[in-house]
């Protein structure tokens, strides 16, 4: 009696357990059923290359790039904004709600009585210590609307008429300003020297052209001697100057970006490499077409990915200065928050198709003073990370090294040399490296 009891009592535990069982897998998967959404966020995109911390993928954004809160307080986050939702793929949809809350965009701006590409005053009633703001700040918040600035200098025919042909593997792009002509000769007859350049190793190398980028300084644009006519000499002599009409200044570097951008699309949008740098660099361009020969080796045997890649010394998680004497200072009251991780503007390499693609979404990301935070926005805005190369040093090699030449085999880039040096450098470097 008291065994087949003991047997009941068992079946019953036994069959409570099931249900209990079968309860439980039930709960769960309609849980699972409700809280499943599909995803409508495509897919970011990985960068092939390698990171400072993989050799395998670079980082990439673990953010979406827009923000649906506005940070209404400083002027350029406030005029992104709108800008922002514009072009966002899932935002802009169908749903009219979100585009008619939208501040009108800013392209559509032009008012009465402001010329194109005039001084513009009216986003100073948006800036309440605009009267303390350093000069060049000043200068910018007045001219930032503006990205139209006529060629007085150009080379049509640099990579090969209307950009026909095959196209360079790189094509140099070197900032400069006008009284540089030593810099220009120095890089001319060294690093970059146009022309078919042999690689290191024993590469096969490829077609270099240089183009070296240049704003307007005269005595229109400050004081400054009137050196336009020996630009001119040295631009029908060496056909490498790209001249445009603006104030060559720093916080208008950014527009040597945006408008070289444009002349590279109509003019060689067939380079497949693009380095762009200052005049004061040392670039070791043998080195640097092996490096990218092999990185276009491994995309066609399918390795490499996508073909949108930047490499250079890349900077993560930097904040705006905030120091008003500083040369780099952005005051609080015009931009707030980090800057998305950028590749230092001494000298940065990228794929042709990027400069394109580039191209493409500065149209939709306001000028920023600081030129490479602001390429750094605009890859942000194209879901792209820079690759960090630990060959680009743009702060220079640690004091000790700098006078040997073994430690330069290691490097891609050097910031900074003046021309002697670089003349010099390249000397040292055509030997075959001693054993170091
Ligand atoms: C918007 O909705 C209409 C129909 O309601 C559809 O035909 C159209 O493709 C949609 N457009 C977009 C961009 O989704
Ligand atoms: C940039 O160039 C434009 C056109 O020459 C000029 O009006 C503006 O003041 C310059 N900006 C800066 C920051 O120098
Ligand atoms: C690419 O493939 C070729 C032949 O299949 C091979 O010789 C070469 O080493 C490969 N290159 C790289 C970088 O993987």
């Amino acid at each position: 009696m008291a065994r087949s009891l003991g047997r009941l009592l068992c079946l019953c535990l036994m069959l409570c357990l099931m249900v209990g069982h079968l309860l439980i897998y039930v709960v769960v998967s309609i849980f699972v059923i409700i809280s499943y959404h599909p995803s409508e966020v495509p897919v970011h995109f990985v960068a092939p290359g390698a990171s400072s911390n993989s050799a395998e993928l670079a980082a990439h954004p673990l953010h979406p790039f827009w923000n649906l809160r506005l940070d209404s307080g400083a002027l350029w986050n406030h005029l992104q904004h709108p800008r922002d939702r514009l072009h966002n793929p899932i935002l802009r949809g169908n749903d009219s709600s979100v585009a008619k809350g939208l501040n009108p965009p800013v392209e559509a701006r032009p008012q009465d009585g402001v010329p194109a590409c005039g001084l513009d005053r009216s986003w100073v009633p948006h800036l309440p210590d605009f009267d303390s703001f350093p000069d060049q700040m000043r200068d910018f918040v007045l001219s930032m609307h503006c990205t139209e600035y006529p060629l007085m200098l150009n080379q049509p025919g640099l990579c090969g008429e209307g950009g026909a042909g095959e196209g360079p593997a790189l094509l140099i792009a070197v900032k400069s300003q006008t009284p540089n002509f030593e810099s220009r000769q120095a890089i001319r007859q060294t690093w970059g020297a146009s022309g078919w350049v042999k690689g290191e190793a024993g590469g096969p190398g490829g077609l270099v052209r240089t183009v070296f980028l240049l704003g307007r300084q005269d005595g229109s644009t400050g004081v400054h001697p009137e050196l336009g006519e020996l630009l001119e000499v040295e631009s029908r002599r060496h056909g490498d100057i790209l001249q445009w009409d603006f104030r060559d200044t720093f916080f208008n570097l950014t527009l040597k970006d945006v408008l070289f951008w444009r002349w590279f699309s109509a003019n060689c949008p067939r380079a497949r490499f693009v380095f762009k740098g200052d005049d004061d660099v040392f670039l070791r361009t043998r080195t640097l077409l092996d490096y990218l020969r092999q990185l276009e080796e491994e995309r066609l045997n399918g390795t490499g990915g996508a073909w949108d890649f930047v490499v250079g010394d890349v900077i993560s998680n930097a904040f705006p200065n905030r120091q008003p004497s500083d040369k780099y200072y952005i005051p609080e009251s015009f931009y707030k928050g980090s800057y998305p991780a950028y590749a230092g503007g001494g000298g940065v390499v990228y794929s042709g198709e990027l400069a394109l693609h580039l191209r493409e979404v500065s149209h939709r990301v306001l000028l920023f003073p600081i030129d490479d935070v602001y390429v750094g926005m605009c890859l942000h805005r194209l879901g792209i990370s820079p690759t960090h190369h630990p060959g680009f040093m743009t702060f220079d090699l640690p004091e000790e090294d700098r006078g040997k030449t073994c430690a330069y085999h290691s490097v891609l880039l050097v910031h900074k040399r003046t021309p002697k040096e670089v003349l010099r450098l390249w000397s040292e470097l055509q030997t075959p490296p001693p054993p170091c």
